[in-house]
């Protein structure tokens, strides 16, 4: 009887397991809008991204990054040629893609 949430708790954790999917599903959680979604998602890019502007980790900062063009974060030099020159606007659209 006191097993009654065992289901949910089963869920979480099988979630958890699927949750490193990538950009795609972090884009997918953002246009429903999931916070908590989003932040377990991110989880599996804080290691190389922080969200603080103008902070670059390996990767470039992601603060402020909707509504910007690809491969500019101001500061960060090591993009690669592709996403520098890649003329693309972080939105709803580019992400869905
Ligand atoms: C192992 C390190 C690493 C991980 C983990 C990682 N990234 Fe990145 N990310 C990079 C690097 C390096 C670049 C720059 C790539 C380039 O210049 O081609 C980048 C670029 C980006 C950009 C483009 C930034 C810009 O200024 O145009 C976005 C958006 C991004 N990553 C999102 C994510 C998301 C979301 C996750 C997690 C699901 C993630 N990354 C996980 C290293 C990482």
């Amino acid at each position: 009887m006191h097993f009654v949430t065992t289901p949910i708790f089963l869920r979480r954790f099988i979630l958890g397991l699927i949750v490193p999917i990538g950009l795609h599903a972090a884009s997918a959680a953002a246009a429903e809008g999931d916070a908590t979604r989003g932040a377990q998602l991110y989880r599996a890019c804080v290691a190389c991204h922080a969200l603080e502007p103008d902070l670059h980790l390996s990767g470039p900062s992601l603060g402020n990054i909707w509504r910007r063009t690809a491969g500019k974060a101001p500061g960060y030099v090591r993009y690669s040629p592709g996403l520098k020159e890649a003329e693309l606007e972080w939105n709803d659209a580019a992400l869905n893609g």
